[in-house]
């Protein structure tokens, strides 16, 4: 099984991935950034998740709490004032002793014997951080998966992705830093919606998880930006997808623009020159969501 850290800034579809990748992979780790809420909350919301998981021997490391350089922008509207609106978890122990993402990363990737994989959900605070802090330690990452972009329309404005728009900087020096990278954008997460049959499923699995995943999508399915859709996007699922089941999709190799300021801030586009990566323009979203349900069962 593969070995990844997760970056993350839960947020449901945040949740969900976690949920699934602990079923499809080995989380080594998983660090928090501020995105969809604050870093505190975002930080709180990964230890809710594991600990519903039974999964509190896997570290939680907090990271950045800010952009780069551009002020924090959350996501409430979407994700609610937690970031994990809709069901009630249980009071959490006190805080435990924590380590910053920083020394997480550093320490799991300076001890790797072989490449370790990365799977990065939120904007890319703290991935450009630790590269440009560690560049000794490129040849221990594995592939980059990111939840990020998109060739086409945005969604926090018309042209740009939420994760990238945040801290878009981050993403110019993640998606430049020549690592292995696949992007699962808006091209493909559009695709891949949560029905209400596939939300009512959810009711399938073993409590807590079920009635957790239930609640949560529940109230994340009704806000207005999912509205009128076919069914609630769960974005952050297909960046677990895009690392351990690449041949669900069609890629394409290219380098990225990534607009750093202006109108088009968040904006990413093909480019001339630079590193390329490969993005996601098109996913097989029956066989994804029979991956998606062989993973999630293992909760029954
Ligand atoms: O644009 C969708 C992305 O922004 C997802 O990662 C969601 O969790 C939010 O972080
Ligand atoms: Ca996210």
């Amino acid at each position: 099984m593969l070995k990844v850290l997760c970056d993350m800034d839960p947020g449901h579809d945040d949740a969900l991935a976690l949920l699934v990748a602990l079923k499809v992979v080995e989380v080594v780790g998983v660090t928090t950034v501020a995105g969809n809420q604050t870093l505190r909350k975002t930080t709180v919301n990964a230890r809710r998740v594991l600990r519903a998981a039974e999964r509190e021997d896997i570290r939680v490391a907090p990271g950045r709490g800010q952009p780069l350089f551009y002020p924090l922008v959350t996501a409430g509207e979407i994700h609610g004032e937690s970031g994990l609106d809709g069901y009630s978890f249980p009071v959490l122990p006190e805080l435990i002793p924590m380590i910053g993402a920083n020394e997480l990363l550093e320490c799991t990737f300076s001890k790797a014997l072989e490449p370790i994989d990365w799977i990065a959900t939120g904007p890319l605070s703290n991935v450009a951080a630790f590269l440009l802090g560690h560049p000794h330690l490129f040849e221990s990452i594995g592939t980059l998966s990111i939840m990020g972009g998109s060739l086409g329309r945005g969604n926090i404005t018309d042209s740009a992705e939420f994760n990238i728009f945040v801290d878009p900087d981050a993403a110019d020096i993640v998606m430049h830093s020549g690592l292995n990278i696949r992007m699962a954008g808006l091209d493909v997460t559009h695709k891949a919606l949560l029905t209400p049959d596939a939300h009512a499923r959810f009711r399938e699995l073993a409590d807590p998880i079920g009635e957790m995943l239930f609640a949560l999508f529940s109230f994340y399915g009704s806000r207005e930006v999912n509205a009128g859709r076919q069914g609630a996007p769960i974005h952050d699922v297909l960046a677990v997808a895009a690392l351990v089941e690449p041949d669900l999709f069609n890629w394409q190799k290219t380098p990225l623009i990534v607009h750093r300021q202006g109108e088009c801030r968040g904006a990413t586009r093909r480019g001339q020159d630079g590193p390329y990566i490969s993005v996601a323009v098109d996913i097989d979203v029956q066989s994804f969501f029979e991956w998606f349900w062989q993973a999630l069962d293992q909760y029954r």
